[in-house]
């Protein structure tokens, strides 16, 4: 177990820029998500840190160590892949103790860790198995025991729940973050699914076009995102945005319009440092459970287009006025139809507020305040 710590890691294939600059630490027994859209660098980055890319500029520490010139067998780290890359002539057991075979591990010390791994991952009844005698998730479970009875410092994963089934996904999502908790290793996780990340890790970095767009904890990303890319990639279904003009920004807090909905006046609190003016073009942020259903007066004039009645809550798709698409959370048990007319009133001190370069000039006062009564 270590810390891995990236110092403006950069990585160039040929004249192209992949990662340009990246900053990061993960800590000593962090569970640590990468997420970002496809070719952002999330692969390349961890196999910077697992050795099999070499790194263009820039260093990497792992436990302390320079890791820039080390092999990659020597690194301490294991790798588990989206494509499983078992063997497929050979046993579970006979897959899941080769690399410590390769390394002339004595026979007894083996037979321990395979059995041990075997156990955490309850696939004891398959040793015996072969790699095409077993569903997806099975496999999986023996690509994870491959990398576990190596004893590996750091775990790196590359979307290794990719191939599987929603409802097995799930599954194995939970099951992993309980390996987490047993074994207590450094964990760093690539994919693309914000739902995994926001539920299994301590820490989120998000990427975009190999620069880090933000590091936090998922509830920092969720209710404090720095910027409307960050805003827009965690959360789902996904915040809505909303164009809207600034009325006057007075005592830390700016006064917006909704071209769609004039009479109704938004008070956003704005970060501290932030500056608006009137009549600036601005962009509204607001989550789909951030609205109120009100059955008229001032609000948001919402036009159904469909409803999602998931059970527990509904999702209703519309338009407003002047034709900007949002998404509302409503209760599933009265949620309206398609084709009707709603009024939404919207949670002002819950809403974001994002600049024409898309950088945030609010604080979302309503969600911090519900996460310290929370905590
Ligand atoms: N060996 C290579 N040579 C040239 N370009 C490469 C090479 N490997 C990756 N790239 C480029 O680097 C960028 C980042 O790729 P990477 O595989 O890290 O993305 P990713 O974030 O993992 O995407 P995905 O979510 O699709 O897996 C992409 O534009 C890709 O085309
Ligand atoms: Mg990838």
């Amino acid at each position: 177990m270590a810390d891995v710590i990236l110092k403006n890691v950069r990585k160039s294939f040929g004249p192209i820029d992949v990662i340009k600059g990246v900053d990061l630490e993960a800590k000593h027994g962090e569970f640590v998500v990468f997420v970002g859209p496809s070719g952002c660098g999330k692969s390349t980055l961890l196999r910077m840190i697992c050795g099999l890319e070499k790194i263009t500029f820039g260093q990497l520490l792992i436990g302390n160590e320079d890791m820039s010139d080390v092999e990659a067998s020597e690194r301490g780290t294991a790798m588990v892949f989206q494509s499983y890359a078992l063997y497929p002539h050979m046993t579970v057991a006979e897959n899941m103790s080769f690399a410590l075979r390769m390394a002339k591990t004595p026979q007894s010390v083996v037979e321990k860790r395979v059995k041990r791994a075997a156990e955490i991952l309850q696939i004891t009844h398959l040793l015996d198995r072969k790699p095409k005698e077993m569903s997806g998730g099975q496999r999986q479970r023996v690509a994870i025991g491959r990398a576990i009875v190596r004893e590996p410092k750091v775990f790196l994963f590359d979307e290794p729940l990719s191939n599987l089934d929603a409802e097995l996904r799930v599954q194995m999502r939970v099951e992993l973050s309980k390996l987490h908790n047993e074994i207590g290793a450094t964990m760093i996780y690539v994919t693309h699914d914000q739902v995994e990340a926001m539920t299994m890790a301590d820490k989120i970095v998000v990427l975009r076009d190999g620069v880090v767009e933000q590091i936090g904890s998922p509830l920092d990303l969720y209710m404090s995102p720095d910027n409307r890319f960050v805003a827009g990639f965690i959360g789902s279904p996904q915040m809505n945005f909303l164009k809207a003009q600034v009325v006057d920004g007075t005592n830390g807090e700016a006064r917006v319009s909704v071209p769609d909905a004039p009479d109704h006046i938004l008070r956003i609190p704005l970060r501290e440092g932030a500056q608006v003016a009137p009549g600036q073009a601005v962009t509204i942020g607001i989550r789909p459970e951030h609205f109120l259903g009100t059955p008229g007066g001032a609000g948001l004039k919402v036009l159904v287009d469909v409803v999602e009645n998931l059970g527990g809550i509904a999702y209703v798709y519309g338009r407003t006025n002047a034709s900007q698409e949002v998404i509302l959370k409503a209760e599933s048990e009265t949620p309206p139809r398609s084709g009707m007319a709603v009024t939404a009133l919207v949670k002002d001190d819950y809403c974001h507020l994002f600049d024409d370069q898309g950088r945030t000039l609010s604080t979302s006062a309503g969600a911090i305040r519900t996460r310290a009564a929370a905590a």
